[in-house]
């Protein structure tokens, strides 16, 4: 049997912090409450595109493993924000990487993005199709949202991780996934003119219409991570307990503290970072796993259980069953272009620009 094991692993996040007290400059909202209902203290603003960080994850996740780019058979680009919607925004990592021989496609299943990428580069390997694969979570969700609107504005933050799949012969790496999509609810979560549905010509620059419900996404999120999760681990006939490490989609503390109880997983089996980076949409569990790799929280041979859920509203669980490396084979020495501007001197002509519009549109 062929399995594909992640045997490298790469993060980038952007230098910028745009804390809470930062946003009280300019929302009515507090470091209590959001720090309260959501566990986000700050979160990272980025100078440089989608791509670019995507890219520096991806050359990270390969110094890590030890291959050359030229190697790989394909780059997997889980993103909701492409930098260009033609041509696509992996076309960019594969050009800056030097990913030569890959084929490259964005795949946009928002926060469970990565999930996806994961399940579909696995696949691709087990079948024999392929032989090394790259699969990145690269969001900036901050560049649609409304920074008039206090309940979505303060919950994203911008970044990128990823890991590289290589065929092996020993039981490794995603071992069971469950995915899906509750399209009937895809109104919940949007940014309603964010395609070609957009008119053209409407006078109203730079401005998404964002639908954001998010009482009934939270009850949604709990409900379709814990249905992929349950059902994941029936596939492998595993008891919640024979799980040694939870890395959950970081969307608010108190959905995964709720996904945490319902596995009865006590805190230290549960990676968190919410609080430095928020929701980085795809790339929360790329980021979180590699974190969980430099503390040394993961261990040869570990069951690792996973999930998200975003925007469609996708959702998804997987099952990782970790190699024996937990240490990378070297480094990248490369770092993003230096920028001296603040989170707020990059969000503030998005600020500005969105109360214009909606002073032009008369609310
Ligand atoms: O990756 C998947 C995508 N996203 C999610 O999964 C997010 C899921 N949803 C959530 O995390 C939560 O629903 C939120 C954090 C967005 C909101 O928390 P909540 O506990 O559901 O609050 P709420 O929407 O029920 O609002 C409670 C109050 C309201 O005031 P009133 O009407 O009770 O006076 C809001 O206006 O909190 C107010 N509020 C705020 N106050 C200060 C909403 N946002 C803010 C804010 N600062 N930023």
């Amino acid at each position: 049997m062929r399995y594909a094991n992640i045997t490298g692993w790469g993060k980038c996040l952007p230098p910028a912090v745009l804390s809470n007290e930062d946003l009280a400059t300019f929302l009515d909202t507090s470091d209590e409450w959001i720090s309260t209902r959501t566990g986000i203290k700050e979160r990272r603003i980025s100078h440089v595109s989608t791509a670019t960080l995507a890219s520096l994850a991806g050359k990270r996740a390969l110094a890590a493993a030890g291959l050359d780019a030229a190697e790989l058979d394909m780059v997997i680009l889980g993103t909701a924000c492409p930098d260009t919607l033609i041509p696509n925004a992996a076309s960019a990592v594969q050009a800056d990487i030097g990913a030569i021989n890959a084929a490259v496609f964005d795949l946009n299943a928002a926060c469970t993005g990565f999930v996806y990428g994961l399940s579909i580069g696995t696949a691709m390997i087990r079948s024999g199709a392929m032989k090394k694969v790259l699969v990145v979570g690269a969001d900036r969700i901050p560049y649609f949202l409304d920074y008039t609107q206090r309940d979505v504005s303060v919950l994203f933050g911008e970044g990128a991780g990823a890991v590289v799949l290589e065929a092996c012969d020993e039981e490794c790496g995603l071992i069971a996934e469950k995915l899906g999509c509750d399209g009937e609810g895809r109104g919940i979560l949007a940014a309603r003119d964010s395609g070609t549905i957009r008119e053209r010509f409407t006078g109203i620059d730079g401005f998404f219409d964002v639908n954001f419900e998010g009482p009934e996404i939270f009850k949604r999120a709990v409900r379709g991570m814990g249905q992929a999760v349950t059902s994941v681990l029936e596939k492998l006939a595993l008891e919640p307990e024979q799980i040694d490490l939870l890395i959950p989609h970081q969307a608010n503390i108190r959905i995964i503290e709720t996904l945490a109880k319902r596995l009865k997983a006590p805190p230290e089996k549960v990676i968190v970072n919410i609080e430095k980076y928020g929701n980085t949409s795809a790339a929360t569990v790329p980021i979180a796993l590699c974190e969980a790799l430099e503390t040394g929280r993961i261990k040869p041979g570990d069951k690792i259980l996973t999930a998200a859920f975003g925007a469609g509203l996708t959702w998804g669980a997987a099952v990782i069953k970790w190699g024996s490396r937990v240490t990378p084979l070297s480094e990248c020495g490369e770092e993003l272009p230096p920028s001296d501007k603040t989170a707020l001197d990059i969000l503030m002509p998005w600020i500005r620009g969105c109360e214009a519009a909606l002073a032009k549109k008369g609310k």
